[in-house]
């Protein structure tokens, strides 16, 4: 059985302001999508990419990702209008053969392949669902609709999550199918499986796997980007 990865790219990034979708913004001189799915092409055996949908942009997002999987297969479909039904539209399309499953942001596209190895070893040594984490840094608070502080939360037990995730197929097909998952804004595949009341394993996440929201993660992601290749 082969491993796939999905790709959620059909965000318009408006956090990070004008510039059309955030997939095709530019670092160091290539797509966000381009670093992500030549990362993911080193790994798994199928690239299935949810792209913006705009009209002819599968067609293009081909065009552009065809020479960066290596030796896995790609697929291409159009996204949706929120990340869950974009991660839906690319379930749909994974080859029968596939078992395992990741599911990546293209809006990390520093996330290492040593990062989505050790989710897949995860999924390999028994887990259902695999999501990598790091600690809370920053000391983090309840306010009340006043924007007044209710209580100060304890940090050590809570775990800021990245991507990608990594969920055996029939678990993720179950979790998004489920009754009431549509109705959901789910911003994680995690948060779905939890719902069905599975176990979900986190593995230690990466620095560099930092998702690029804002402009400021954009002048990170060039700077990470330029110190890696020094
Ligand atoms: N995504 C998607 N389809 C959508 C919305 C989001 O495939 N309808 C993808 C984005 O392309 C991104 C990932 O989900 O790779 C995480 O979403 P986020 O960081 O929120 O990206 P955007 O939705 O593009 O950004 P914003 O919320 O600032 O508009
Ligand atoms: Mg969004």
């Amino acid at each position: 059985m082969r491993t796939a990865a999905v790709v959620p790219a059909a965000g318009r990034g408006e956090r990070l302001g004008p510039g059309g979708p955030k997939a095709l913004r530019l670092l160091a001189g290539r797509p966000l999508l381009v670093h992500a799915v030549q990362t993911l092409g080193q790994v798994v055996d199928v690239v299935v990419v949810a792209a913006p949908p705009d009209p002819g942009a599968v067609d293009d997002v081909t065009a552009l990702l065809a020479p960066e999987v290596g030796t896995a297969q790609l697929v291409v479909v159009a996204g949706g209008a929120t990340r869950q039904e974009s991660v839906r539209r690319a379930l749909a399309a994974l080859p029968a053969d596939v078992a395992s499953v990741l599911v990546h942001d293209a809006a990390r596209p520093l996330a290492p392949a040593a990062l989505a190895r050790s989710v897949l070893a995860a999924l390999e040594a028994g887990a259902h669902a695999v999501i990598p984490a790091l600690p809370v840094t920053d000391t983090v608070k309840r306010v009340d609709a006043d924007e007044v502080v209710v209580e100060t939360v304890d940090r050590s037990v809570l775990r800021a999550v990245q991507t990608p995730q990594g969920f055996r197929r029939v678990v993720l097909e179950q979790a998004h199918a489920a009754p009431g998952a549509d109705a959901l804004e789910a911003t994680d595949d995690a948060g779905l499986v939890e719902r069905l009341g599975l176990p979900v394993q986190v593995v230690p996440g990466s620095e560099e796997a930092f998702k690029v929201t804002r402009p400021l993660d954009l002048v990170l992601a060039e700077a990470v980007h330029a110190a890696r290749a020094a």
